[in-house]
């Protein structure tokens, strides 16, 4: 009987594991995806934050955020199949601690962002191999504009209400003390392929 020479077996398995890598034209179109799920998330809970600071005023606008960027960003991921969250290395949302992905993904926008890159348009992707298979990752800069600076900027200038505020709600909040154009935080999207 013939050998079936190694080769033969060896090839097929590693074309196949070539194969399931996505070519950089079908990660781009995924970024594509990604980023317009990014810009809904950005694009709603900015009306919203603009709409309750309007009626309630910063501090009252506080418990909205707390209650209505969770769930903006779950149902967000229900209607797209990816993964979306916010997370900051200065975060308030106790949820909010990026990952290990997250935190050199953000690093290295910072890095783009120092030298000289527009911070409105950051954003990066990979495919990533995990224990549970591919996953290709997604991450916007969110930058800081002077709306943010009520709640994010510095301590001295956030207004007492809102101060007293953010400690009751969040009493280990490390997310103030930003100046605009400094990069908030990362909207991370996940999507297992
Ligand atoms: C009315 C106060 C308020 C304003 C204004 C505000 N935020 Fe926040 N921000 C919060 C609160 C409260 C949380 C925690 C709840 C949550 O997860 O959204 C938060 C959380 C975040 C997070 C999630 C990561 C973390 O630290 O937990 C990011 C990112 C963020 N804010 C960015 C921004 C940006 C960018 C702006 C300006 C466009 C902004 N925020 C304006 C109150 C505010």
């Amino acid at each position: 009987m013939r050998k079936t020479p190694w080769i033969a077996l060896g090839l097929p398995v590693l074309l196949a594991g070539c194969a399931s890598v996505p070519t950089a034209e079908e990660q781009a179109a995924m970024a594509a995806d990604a980023r317009k799920a990014s810009g809904a998330l950005v694009q709603q809970l900015g009306g919203e934050l603009r709409a309750a600071i309007g009626e309630k005023g910063a501090d009252g606008a506080i418990g909205v955020c707390k209650e209505r960027a969770p769930r903006i960003a779950a149902d967000l991921s229900k209607s797209s199949g990816f993964k979306i969250t916010r997370v900051s290395p200065k975060n308030r949302n106790p949820a909010g601690v990026p990952d290990a992905w997250e935190a050199q993904a953000q690093a290295a926008l910072e890095k783009r962002l120092a030298a000289g890159e527009k911070p409105d348009t950051l954003e990066t992707w990979e495919v990533v191999k995990t224990t549970q298979g591919k996953v290709f990752r997604y991450a916007k800069a969110l930058p800081v504009q002077p709306l943010c600076l009520t709640c994010h900027g510095d301590p001295a200038t956030i207004a007492d209400g809102v101060k007293a505020r953010l400690a009751a709600e969040y009493p280990f909040d490390k997310a103030t003390g930003y100046a605009p154009g400094m990069i908030r935080g990362i909207v991370s999207i996940q999507r297992p392929l």
